[in-house]
């Protein structure tokens, strides 16, 4: 297939089934890879959509500047977008941030703006999030797209992926399984399936560790999944359960997903695949799942697939998580 740019690439995410890892009779278990996208995640969906929102609504003029606090993919999507559409980036990201990651932003052409001041639990959200606004403020023709408060993000998923979904598997699917960390996906997809297929469910996942749901706040090392505030894109009406994942479950399971399923994902989609599979267990037999997995496991090869990485920061991975997940 010919296409003309980069830009066309956004979307159209394969689903492949999983094959071993699914230890529940007569159910099945899909995943959608959203690392196809063309910058490596579902966030070129949203930086698509918002760009081009703010062109329409005149927030965003020729030769402006977008500013946008991301701890990678969103800043990943934001900086290819803005480069093939000619406008100037400033990513503001956090000393957490992969070395893979602050490369990348780099190679797109993005500026980075990196905070130092965490909150008591390790967390630089809310720094990042004030540096952007201040960002906003100070430079002439900048624009702040603010994910985590903007009805456009949501409606990414809506007009796509959800659309998307629905003409793979009509009215079949009985659970959609979605991690939230600004809550753009879980929203949009809920949102517009539970439209097109009334008895559908929703699994949210999030991570130890997070606030979203009303959890303990505390140290996580899982990325896009979890958050240190409540998103204002979440819409706690769409969702029927929610699952906790830690980060050593994740992680195991995303290393599964390489031996077992040839599948090079990132540690968010571990987290929903072990949440997927914890789902499965507690489910009639011949149930139809999908896992929508955010991203590629190449920019963890540091991280997630380190050993030493794994040592330093004292996770043990388990033997398992059939049965022994915590939660
Ligand atoms: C790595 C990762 N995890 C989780 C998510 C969850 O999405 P959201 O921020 O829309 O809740 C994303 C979104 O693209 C992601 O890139």
């Amino acid at each position: 297939m010919i296409y003309e740019n980069a830009l066309e690439l956004i979307g159209n995410t394969p689903v492949v089934k999983i094959n071993h890892l699914v230890q529940t009779e007569n159910s099945e278990l899909y995943v959608k890879l959203e690392g196809f996208n063309p910058g490596g995640s579902s966030k070129d969906r949203v930086a698509k959509r918002i760009i081009e929102y703010a062109e329409k609504t005149g927030k965003l003029e020729a030769n402006g500047t977008i500013v946008e606090s991301s701890s990678g993919n969103l800043a990943i999507g934001l900086a290819m977008v803005a480069k093939m559409k000619g406008y100037k980036m400033i990513c503001v990201v956090d000393p957490k941030i992969s070395k893979v990651n602050l490369n990348l932003i780099k190679a797109f052409g993005a500026q980075v703006h990196m905070v130092d001041q965490s909150d008591e639990h390790g967390n630089y959200l809310k720094t990042r999030l004030a540096t952007a606004q201040l960002l906003e403020s100070s430079i002439e023709g900048a624009y702040w797209p603010n994910q985590y408060n903007n009805p456009e993000n949501p409606k990414a998923y809506m007009h796509s992926l959800a659309r998307e979904i629905y003409s793979d598997f009509q009215d079949t699917l009985d659970w959609i399984v979605c991690p939230v960390g600004t809550a753009g996906l879980i929203t949009g997809v809920a949102a517009e399936m539970k439209k097109l297929n009334p008895s559908v469910k929703i699994l949210a996942v999030d991570a130890v560790g997070s606030v979203i749901f009303g959890g303990k706040p505390g140290a996580r090392r899982l990325l896009g999944i979890g958050n240190a505030i409540v998103p204002g894109n979440l819409d706690k009406s769409l969702y029927d359960r929610l699952s906790y994942v830690n980060d050593a479950d994740a992680f195991f399971m995303t290393r599964e997903l390489v031996l077992q399923e040839g599948l090079l994902v990132g540690g968010s989609s571990g987290a929903t695949v072990c949440a997927a599979l914890r789902l499965l267990e507690d489910l009639p037999k011949g149930q139809k799942v999908l896992a929508i997995l955010p991203d590629r496991g190449d920019r963890y090869y540091s991280t997630i697939f380190s050993d030493e990485w794994m040592n330093q920061n004292e996770i043990r991975l388990p033997q398992s998580i059939y049965k022994s997940v915590s939660i």
